[in-house]
Parts: structure tokens; C-alpha cells; sequence
């Protein structure tokens, strides 16, 4: 790929479809959306509206952080964490999940967009997520689990054709900080689909703890990703009494661009250090395990 032919061309596409109108952008402060931002920030400048929406699915620490990044950007900082609990109340289906919160993103997005009188919808898709989209492996927020219906003139996906390691590549020309172009993918929906089954501000809370953990600890592995998924319950013995208490599997795998993935190889010291650090920071946490399935025939999330 010649980067520096793709940054022209994509600030070209951005300019001839916004024309003198404005857009939003959904932003996560993944390595996507941070690429689309500054992408359509140099093509329209402050006609672009970047909105960040805490969806109270968001890992330790994110929404603040992304805060301190792009909030010399004009950012448009949404608080949904009651709305998305509330739209996923019930919720056990995966399918049913990634729709719910893909209806929700863009009913948000529609909002904001009609209070600054934007028409454009950015998104940061890349072309694995159209891939498994189409190919029915699930429903991306950003495609599969996004409506058929929006008020949106149009919805612009410069990265639609590129993978990730490509998008990293885009990232480290554009000179973001390697925070962001080596950031680990972090999917659309969040913590939601790392919680088999309904999703509880409870079961989001140890997921988030126990994913901390991982993080820190795998910290030095070479990966493509790691973290910690809460797949249900399991009883146990805590402080010398029986617990019904929740199962955290961690996951760490190693792809190219996570359409097949393998398990990375971690010493048995280090699994037992994360497995009692979670049961012994997290109180409602009574086991883990260690996910040492590839995809296929597993996927890597776990909804
Ligand atoms: P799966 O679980 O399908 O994940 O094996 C493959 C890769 O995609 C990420 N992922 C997503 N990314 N929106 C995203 O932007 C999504 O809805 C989504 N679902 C999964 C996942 O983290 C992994 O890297």
C-alpha cells in the first residue's frame, strides 16, 4: 500500500462527498476511528463534529483518557451509560446484542448530528469487519448491527478497504501517538460482548477489573490481543464459605488481522499469577480459566 497516496485520496473522498455540509464522527479511540478523525479533520477542518459516546462498556479509564486526547478537537462528549443498560436489560442473544447497541450508536449519532445540523456519518469500518459482516459471522455494530434506516444523507467509510496492520501503518504516518496506532482492537459493542448472556452494570464491573488485570499482566506478551471475558458461574469456596460466583476466561491470541487467531503460549506461573490476582481482587469472581481454543472454530470475542 502506498500510504501516502491512500491519505490523499481518502481526504479527496471525504472532501467531495461532505462538500461545504458537516459530519460526525464516531469516535472510540480505537486505531480506526482515531485514523478516520484525522483524516476528516484535515479534509473539513472544524466541520467535523468527532463524538465520543460512553456507553458504560468502555474498558478502565477510556472514556477519560479519550477525553485528554481529542478534546482539543471540539469533541462532543455523550454520557448513554443509563440508555445502554436500560436498551440491553433482558438481552441474551448475540445477535440481538450487537443490534441493540448498533440501533442505539446510530440513534444517538442522528441526535447529535441533528443539533449541529451535520448530514455526513464518518465511520471508521475497516474491511475485515465488512468481510464477516456479509459473510453473516456476525454483525458488526458498524455494519451488520447498523440500521437500514438513518436520517443520514450519507455514511462515509474511508478504511473500508484496508486491514488493520495496514490502518496502523496510516496511523504512524499521520504521527498519532503509539498509544493509538498500536492499540490493541477493541471491538464496537465493548464489554458486552466479553459477558456471555445478559449484561449487568455488575457483571461490566468485574469484566472491567478483571480485564485491567490481564492487560497489566500480559502487558509484555507479544500479541494481538488479550483480556478477560465473563462467561458465567461456578461455585466455589471463598473466606471459608461455598460462593455461586462468575467465571472470567482469559483470552490473549496472536493474528494478522482477526479473521483466524491462535492462543499465544503463557508460562504456567504467570496464568496462576492472573488467576489469583482476579479471585483476589475481584470478590465475586470464584474461578478462571485459560481460553486455548484458535478461530476457527472459535471466534475471538465471545458474542
Ligand atoms: P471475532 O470475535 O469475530 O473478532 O473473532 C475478530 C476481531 O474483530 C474485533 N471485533 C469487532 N470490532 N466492531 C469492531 O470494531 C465489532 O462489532 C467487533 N466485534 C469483534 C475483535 O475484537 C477481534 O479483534
Amino acid at each position: 500500500m502506498d500510504v501516502q497516496k491512500f491519505v490523499e485520496n481518502a481526504i479527496k473522498e471525504i472532501r467531495e462527498k461532505v462538500k461545504d455540509g458537516k459530519a460526525i464522527i464516531a469516535l472510540s479511540g480505537g486505531v480506526d476511528s482515531s485514523v478516520c478523525t484525522v483524516l476528516a479533520y484535515k479534509a473539513i477542518g472544524d466541520r467535523l463534529i468527532p463524538v465520543f459516546v460512553d456507553t458504560g462498556l468502555m474498558r478502565e479509564g477510556e472514556p477519560e483518557r479519550i477525553k485528554e486526547i481529542f478534546g482539543n478537537m471540539g469533541l462532543v462528549f455523550i454520557d448513554a451509560k443509563d440508555e445502554f443498560f436500560k436498551a440491553l436489560k433482558g438481552v441474551t442473544d448475540p445477535e440481538e446484542k450487537r443490534k441493540v447497541i448498533g440501533e442505539l450508536f446510530v440513534r444517538i449519532f442522528e441526535r447529535v448530528a441533528e443539533e449541529h445540523n451535520a448530514e455526513y456519518l464518518i465511520q471508521g469500518t475497516i474491511y475485515p469487519d465488512i468481510i464477516e459482516s456479509q459473510g453473516g459471522i456476525k454483525s458488526h455494530h458498524n455494519v451488520g448491527g447498523f440500521p437500514t434506516k438513518y436520517k443520514f444523507k450519507d455514511v462515509i467509510e474511508p478504511l473500508r478497504e484496508l486491514y488493520k496492520d495496514e490502518v496502523r501503518e496510516v496511523a504512524r504516518y499521520l504521527g498519532l501517538p503509539e498509544e493509538i496506532s498500536e492499540r490493541m482492537p477493541f471491538p464496537g459493542p465493548g464489554l458486552a460482548v466479553r459477558i456471555v448472556g445478559e449484561v449487568t452494570p455488575e457483571k461490566v464491573e468485574i469484566v472491567r477489573k478483571a480485564n485491567k488485570i490481564v492487560e497489566e499482566e500480559l502487558a509484555d506478551y507479544e500479541k494481538w490481543q488479550c483480556f478477560a471475558a465473563l462467561i458465567g458461574r461456578a461455585t466455589g469456596v471463598k473466606g471459608d464459605v461455598r460462593v455461586w460466583g462468575y467465571i472470567i476466561s482469559v483470552r490473549a491470541v496472536e493474528s494478522r488481522d482477526g479473521m483466524t487467531a491462535d492462543p499465544i503460549r503463557i508460562d504456567y506461573e504467570k496464568l496462576r499469577r492472573i488467576a489469583l490476582r482476579i479471585t483476589g481482587e475481584i470478590d465475586k469472581v470464584s474461578r478462571v480459566v485459560y481460553d486455548v481454543t484458535p478461530k476457527p472454530p472459535a471466534t475471538i470475542e465471545y458474542e
